[in-house]
């Protein structure tokens, strides 16, 4: 169960798209409270407890985290697969960074929701500097995918998103966006010939988008299936989320169920506490389709 581990390693941001889930505080608190010494140590005694298999970095902002290069070689030593997740605006601050990821074998996640200027770019920002770091990581061969949050002000840009994912090689995620019904970006608003040309559009995608369970359900969703909440949470199948304090959570989303903490918990006390939580616990009030069923 700790075997794989998504860290939010910055709760700051240099976005503030107006769906994000996370609450950043605008660059607020750019300099997490751990060190890389909290992070190298809490990795050797769960390594001396199973073998680890996946790291995931995210935030807020990861690459706000000025010692994030140091973080990753921390990362790689312990973990096989480490993928990091950004808004891509920071890769090419620094010289070499993104050589760096290439020779290290990180995995990269790019959030981008729309590739042509005629989309209004005040739901995310960014996009400019987004593609600027993604043209960087295609240059240098990173293994790379493009995040899409599909919403309604940008699903008519799908095809050209697919396009110049094709075109760099990179592979695609589209989820649609995690809000209220009733939120003015939620796909519930668009009408039927506009969601069969999304259908239409990621089937001819097909080969591009990974997780194909997940796409079966994106695609009956987006067909008007009704959806409801999970009966059990679904965090157990996730491994461990933690905070930039070092709390550790079942996920992003429930901040309620406190595991530990990374710098002063032992290993076994988390994994007890991890399975007394789940067995009390139903599914939370989560919008994200990961945690919805699809009739
Ligand atoms: C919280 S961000 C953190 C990493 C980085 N700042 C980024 O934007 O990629 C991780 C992912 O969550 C997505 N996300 C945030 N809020 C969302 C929502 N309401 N619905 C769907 N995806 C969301 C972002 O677009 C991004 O792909
Ligand atoms: S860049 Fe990522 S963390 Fe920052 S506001 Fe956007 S989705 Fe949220």
């Amino acid at each position: 169960m700790i075997s794989t581990q998504t860290l939010s390693v910055s709760n700051g941001c240099n976005l503030a798209c107006t769906y994000c889930w996370y609450e950043t505080g605008a660059a607020e608190y750019p300099h997490a409270a751990l060190t890389l010494d909290d992070y190298a140590d809490w990795f050797r005694r769960c390594a001396e407890k199973e073998p680890l298999t996946r790291l995931i970095l995210t935030g807020g902002e990861p690459m706000l985290r000025e010692d994030l290069p140091e973080l990753l070689r921390i990362g790689h030593s312990y973990f096989p697969e480490v993928l990091l997740l950004t808004n891509g605006l920071l890769l090419t601050r620094r010289p070499d960074f993104v050589g760096e990821l290439s020779r290290m074998g990180t995995r990269v996640h790019v959030s981008l929701d729309h590739v042509s200027p005629s989309i209004d770019d005040r739901v995310r920002g960014g996009t400019k500097g987004a593609l600027v770091g993604l043209n960087a990581l295609a240059a240098a061969h990173v293994e790379t995918q493009v995040t899409l949050v599909l919403t309604a002000k940008n699903y008519s840009d799908l095809p050209y998103v697919i396009g110049y994912c094709r075109q760099h090689d990179f592979d695609l995620e589209v989820n649609p966006v995690a809000v209220p019904p009733t939120h003015p970006l939620s796909l519930t608003t668009l009408g039927g010939a506009e969601r069969d040309l999304l259908v239409a559009e990621l089937r001819a995608a097909k080969q591009m988008l990974g997780r194909p369970e997940y796409y079966f359900r994106v695609i009956r969703y987006l067909q008007g299936s009704p959806i409801r909440p999970l009966t059990a949470c679904r965090a157990v199948e996730a491994g461990v989320f933690i905070e930039a304090d070092g709390n550790i959570q079942l996920c992003g989303q429930r901040r309620e169920d406190v595991l530990g903490n990374i710098r002063t918990s032992a290993i076994s006390e988390v994994v007890d506490r991890r399975n007394a939580v789940l067995q009390a616990h139903s599914a939370g009030p989560c919008v994200s389709l990961d945690c919805l069923t699809v009739a």
